[in-house]
């Protein structure tokens, strides 16, 4: 990536992602685009890397580390009533040419990781469906688990725009998410019953490690408050009993662990915003050895981002291929659409 690659980037994120999310970050971005000496610092980052959210990321956490900082005024995570977001650039490149080496260290070593809980909100349904059609405990597989807290989703509660709660009742998190289209899901009060549960992720991110837990945490935009409680609240939970989480490629790591799934309980894969991350024989790769793992026993495979954003479902069922359509699913799981079961032309 060369300096105006890195530009465009910055412009981008600040229309496409930042405006309406985050004020902060939609300033900072674009007035980065257009200076020479952040664009060069940018460039640090791995390959591959959003650029934009781990330089932005990298400061956050340089700052949540507690380092004292006239930027720390502008952003709402740090203090109460912050300033002027228009004020802002001159205090934010001060910070990062003071702070260059560390920034620079931290693009190169790190990676955008965030786990992201209110994506549950899409999964309970999608396991509630599974679980009525095979009423066998639930054997999870999860590749790109991050730090492991999508794999808890069964522990978490769950409400869809009315006063119904689902899932867990006695869970310290409850995650709200709206049905956009489509028809109101099959969920089951309680979740369904798991038998075992592993994750896999080519850099796990130990949450007990206090610095890993606040990379996560500044990846979490300013003004996110509630995706910081979530986020809190999960990894408190994650961290009384943690899931067995396994670092490497799960492509490659994902045959040999589904032989050791008994076949009393039903295997199933998933992954949520990590495939965008696989170039193509690696996505058609991963398709293949769903489908052979399909040619010995049952084996659903829930996913996005392979060709498209939307939520898809796979299965083989006694030897007979089923992909289905679930939806298109906002990115911090707040919406979801609900098309199981229809016709997809
Ligand atoms: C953007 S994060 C998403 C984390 C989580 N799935 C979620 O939705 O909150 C993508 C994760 O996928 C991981 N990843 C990408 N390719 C992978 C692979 N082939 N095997 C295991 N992990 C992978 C990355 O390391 C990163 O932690």
């Amino acid at each position: 990536m060369d300096i105006k690659q890195s530009s465009e980037r910055f412009k981008n994120f600040a229309v496409l992602e930042c405006k309406g999310s985050s004020d902060l970050y939609e300033f900072l971005s674009l007035k980065i685009a257009v200076d020479y000496e952040l664009l060069k610092l940018s460039l640090h980052a791995q390959q591959g890397q959003p650029v934009p959210n781990l330089l932005l990321g990298a400061v956050h956490y340089i700052m949540l580390k507690g380092i004292d900082h006239p930027l720390r005024e502008f952003y709402p995570s740090l203090v109460k009533n912050p300033k002027k977001v228009e004020e802002s650039f001159y205090y934010f490149k001060d910070f990062c040419m003071t702070n260059s080496k560390e920034i620079a260290s931290i693009l190169h070593n790190k990676r955008v990781q965030t786990n992201e809980v209110r994506r549950c909100s899409y999964l309970y349904p999608t396991f509630c469906y599974i679980y009525q059609k095979v009423s066998t405990p639930l054997s999870i597989i999860e590749i790109g688990t991050s730090a492991g807290l999508l794999l808890l989703w069964d522990n978490y509660s769950y409400s869809y725009g009315n006063q119904s709660i689902y899932g867990n009742k006695d869970s310290a998190l409850h995650l709200k998410s709206k049905i956009r289209e489509g028809e109101q899901p099959f969920l089951l009060p309680n979740s369904p019953p798991i038998h075992s549960r592993l994750g896999f992720d080519l850099n796990i991110i130990d949450l007990r490690n206090e610095e890993e837990y606040l990379w996560l945490k500044a990846l979490i935009w300013p003004e996110h408050k509630e995706r910081l409680e979530i986020f809190e609240t999960a990894a408190k939970q994650f961290r009384k009993d943690p899931p067995k989480l396994v670092e490497g490629d799960g492509v490659n790591l994902i045959k040999d662990y589904a032989e050791q799934v008994p076949i009393n309980s039903t295997l199933c894969i998933f992954h949520t915003h990590v495939a965008n991350q696989m170039p193509d024989h690696v996505k058609n790769d991963l398709l293949n050895k769903v489908k052979e793992i399909g040619t010995k026993r049952n084996v659903f495979h829930v996913y996005n981002n392979i060709w498209d954003r939307k939520l898809h479902l796979d299965y083989f069922m006694d030897g007979k291929e089923h992909n289905e359509v679930i939806g298109e699913t906002d990115g911090h799981g707040r919406w979801f659409d609900w098309k199981l079961g229809w016709i997809v032309t």
